[in-house]
């Protein structure tokens, strides 16, 4: 089968041309609706994420529910995370620059979850010293997306504190091997570190009600490639005696390649936050477009910006207006536009994305330790 038939979306790998419909009905989701949207509209103060209004945000899980306890009065906390496996790439700045929105939108607590566990577990190659590194270095770029460091609490796993390690021990008594392998596709072979994993990552869904000492549901921005430790949270929590996590999911951003989400382990297609202003210019001028064969076609026929990659990162990250964005379609699908000043265009913003983002990551060392939480 060609690798971009198959489609694979677990919290390991994704891989493929990925249908959110059918995701959402696979994963027993529900989907971000034009409703909901007015909704949270009507909650807030300004205008809407470009993701909610772009539909990049496409799912949830009890959305409606936090809607429901926010009008009442209650609180929340925002909760997401990084398995630090390596560089920062910008796909995985997409759901914490969202994520950042809703800290400023509703002032709450963000508590940040670093599994240099779990990518030691999953990484052969891997020292437990590497990860615990890219821990550190991955937190200066999650800092550099602009949270407030007052409100921002970093949970390095392997630097966790006694009171979230009894909190895993006590969530992992409630999840049977059974329930792990149905949801996660253990096997036998799976080493046991990482059976326990799920406990760990369900660990900050309730670490902000122990440490206030009252009940405060979580929302998780995130890919939903992450969901299935929500689902397994979820089934224990209001045994546990605690709300049960409230997700978010967004969309994959592509690589520069056709098909699948960038990912880490295709270096040649993926933009990293540490990448030179040269190796980017490289990298997007190789990307994959919606464009035609030759000019004189594309001219004629226009391109097609739906299955173009450029298009989908102007989308995601790097056009925040929506009439430019519109323009852009337009200019591509009636044949005015043509890839090569389009992916020239992008590189020029990415590079300078990527120096201002670069300083603000510098700027960040001299507040992080104070953001990490060991208890
Ligand atoms: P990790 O490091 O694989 O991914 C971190 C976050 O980035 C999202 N993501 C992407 N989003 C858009 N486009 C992409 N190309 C892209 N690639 C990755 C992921 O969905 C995720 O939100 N086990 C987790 C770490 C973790 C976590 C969490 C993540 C612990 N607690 C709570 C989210 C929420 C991991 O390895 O994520």
């Amino acid at each position: 089968m060609d690798e971009l038939e198959e489609t694979v979306v677990t919290p390991w790998e994704v891989r493929g041309r990925i249908n959110y419909e059918k995701l959402i009905e696979e994963f027993g989701t529900q989907p971000f609706t034009n409703d909901l949207k007015q909704r949270l509209e009507k909650n807030i103060k300004q205008p809407l994420h470009p993701m909610i209004r772009r539909g990049i945000v496409f799912s949830h899980r009890d959305f409606d529910w936090l809607l429901d306890h926010i009008e009442k009065g209650g609180d929340f906390a925002l909760y997401t995370g990084r398995g630090p496996s390596g560089n920062t790439h910008i796909g995985h700045l997409v759901p914490w620059q969202f994520t950042k929105w809703l800290q400023d939108t509703f002032d709450v607590e963000l508590y940040f979850q670093l599994t240099d566990d779990e990518k030691f577990l999953i990484d052969r190659e891997k020292s437990y010293e590497e990860t615990t590194q890219y821990a550190y270095q991955n937190a200066l770029d999650i800092l550099a997306v602009g949270f407030n460091p007052e409100k921002t609490k970093f949970i390095i796993d392997s630097e966790a504190g006694p009171k979230f390690r009894r909190l895993a021990t006590e969530i992992s008594r409630r999840i049977t091997f059974s329930t792990a392998k149905a949801i996660f596709g253990f096997t036998e072979s799976t080493n046991i570190g990482l059976i326990f994993h799920p406990a760990m990552q369900a660990a900050p869904c309730f670490y902000p009600s122990v440490l206030h000492g009252r009940k405060i549901p979580v929302l998780i921005p995130a890919g939903i490639d992450q969901d299935p430790y929500w689902r397994a949270t979820r089934d224990i929590a209001e045994k546990m005696g605690y709300y049960k996590p409230v997700a978010l999911h967004s969309e994959f951003i592509p690589g520069l390649e056709e098909g699948g989400k960038m990912s880490a382990s295709k270096p040649d297609t993926t933009v990293f936050t540490t990448d030179s202003a040269k190796s980017v210019v490289k990298k997007v001028k190789r990307a994959f477009t919606g464009g035609r064969a030759t000019i004189e076609e594309q001219k004629r026929l226009g391109g097609e910006p739906e299955k173009c990659n450029v298009f989908a990162w102007y989308r995601t990250s790097f056009e925040d207006d929506d009439e430019a964005l519109k323009k852009r379609w337009d200019d591509c699908k009636s044949g005015a536009l043509m890839c090569g000043p389009c992916k020239q265009e992008l590189a020029d913003r990415v590079v300078v994305f990527l120096e201002v983002h670069q300083q603000k990551a510098e700027d960040a060392k001299d507040v992080l330790e104070s953001c990490v939480i060991r208890i």
